[in-house]
């Protein structure tokens, strides 16, 4: 369930372009403030509802999955749900259906250029939030649940922005997630909580949210959990016990809260993952990895980064990307984590920058027992891609060096 209930629906849905060859074209901080201080307002947003628009054949059949050594690479280790949506395109398919309650992928939101003054109706103060926003939540949180240092130059942390839904990303068994942009509004005191004159005023996130297990459809067993620290034996306690309530929400909230910790500890350490904002709850707000375009009638569309999946590197970048894998996975493994859920589906190729998501189940390769026999399966995952793609690459060399690296 979005946390906004009056948040705008119909932005314009685009299957991000997978050809891998895209530079980082996201603005600076500089780049954005020269550029004014673009707000979402929610007429901007009322363009056609995504049932009506039709899957751009151009993204269909990018992702053949005969291409992959079948001896290397074990569906069966998929979900079902994911493996089949992308080999069938669901991702693209806007027919009709209700795309907020179902798996499905939204990888891009149609975003205003330039909008005029306050979101909100006339009358209506466009200092205080309106339909679909509320104020940031970056002071609201405890520091411990902020990101880590040093704070990027990209994030908004000025009390007077707001935080606006533009839509959804993509919803999934256990979590959905939104796309928000977090921007400072025009004519807000500019004193108003700014360390500084140079603060940025506008970026984009990403809000990942859990559910709780009787929305969530939760697959993950022991083997993850195994040797996991438990903040509070009250919560441990209560995460056996499923059936209450008090479980059930603890039991989102440590998800959650795994991410989190998951995130920052990887992207302090040098991986490459999304910078990790805060934690609030069952919500992980993160760096938004992707671009923003602006079409030929100066509207600016938030494309998210394809999927590994979706894409088709050159010979370099391939091998590029590759280093960038290894490297984070290397991280992680010095660290004491395997990631555990390791595959092309989440790993986003943003331009040229590789970037690793989806990290709530990350094991530790010391405690927990079923740790090697997990990374090995990431190892061969990942491996399986690459082969298939054409680069000559060992899952068991790569295994047995993280290994190394973690003992
Ligand atoms: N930081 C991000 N920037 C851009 N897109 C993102 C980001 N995080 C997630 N996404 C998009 O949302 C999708 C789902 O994210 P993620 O894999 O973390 O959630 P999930 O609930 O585990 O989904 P799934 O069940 O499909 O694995 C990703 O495949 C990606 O397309
Ligand atoms: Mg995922």
């Amino acid at each position: 369930m979005p946390r906004f209930p009056e948040a705008p629906k119909s932005v314009l849905i685009r299957a991000a372009r997978g050809d891998g060859n895209q530079s980082d074209t996201r603005p600076s901080a500089a780049e954005r403030r020269a550029s004014g201080r673009a707000r979402i307002s929610r007429e901007d947003l009322e363009g056609p509802h995504p049932s009506t628009l039709v899957a751009d054949p151009a993204d269909a059949g990018e992702y053949d999955a005969s291409e992959y050594d079948a001896s290397e690479y074990d569906a069966s280790e998929y979900r079902a749900d994911e493996y089949e949506g992308d080999q069938h395109g669901v991702e693209q398919d806007t027919t009709g259906a209700d795309l907020d309650s179902r798996s499905t992928g939204m990888l891009g939101a149609n975003l205003p250029g330039t909008n005029p003054p306050g979101a909100n109706p006339p009358g209506v103060d466009p200092a205080q939030p309106g339909p679909g926003q509320r104020w940031s939540t970056w002071r609201s949180v405890a520091k411990g649940q902020r990101g880590p240092e040093p704070l990027p130059d990209w994030l908004v942390t000025r009390d007077a922005a707001f935080d606006t839904e533009l839509g959804i990303l993509k919803t999934g068994k256990e979590a959905d997630a939104f796309l928000v942009e977090r921007a400072v509004p025009p004519g807000a005191d500019p004193a108003s909580g700014s360390a500084s004159d140079q603060e940025a005023e506008r970026c984009l996130l990403v809000a990942k949210r859990y559910r709780s297990l009787e929305h969530g459809q939760f697959h993950r067993g022991t083997e993850y959990t195994e040797g996991r620290r438990v903040r509070r034996t009250r919560d441990q306690r209560a995460m056996e016990d499923r059936k209450s309530a008090w479980g059930r929400a603890v039991s989102a909230t440590q998800w959650a809260d795994a991410e989190f910790v998951a995130l920052r500890d990887a992207w302090s350490a040098g991986a490459p993952v999304p910078y990790p904002v805060q934690i609030d709850g069952t919500e992980v707000l993160m760096e938004f990895v992707g671009t923003e375009v602006t079409d030929d009638e100066g509207r600016t569309q938030a494309v998210a980064a394809p999927r590994l999946t979706r894409v088709r590197p050159s010979d370099d970048l391939l091998e590029s990307y590759w280093d960038q894998l290894t490297h984070g996975m290397s991280v992680l493994a010095r660290l004491g984590f395997a990631h555990g859920d390791l595959s092309p589906y989440n790993i986003l190729a943003d331009g040229e920058r590789l970037v690793i998501i989806d990290l709530p189940q990350v094991v530790d390769l010391v405690a927990n027992p079923f740790a090697s026999d997990v990374l090995l399966r990431d190892c061969r995952t990942v491996c399986a891609w690459f082969t298939a793609r054409g680069l000559d690459v060992d899952p068991d060399a790569l295994f047995a060096d993280l290994l190394a690296q973690a003992l």
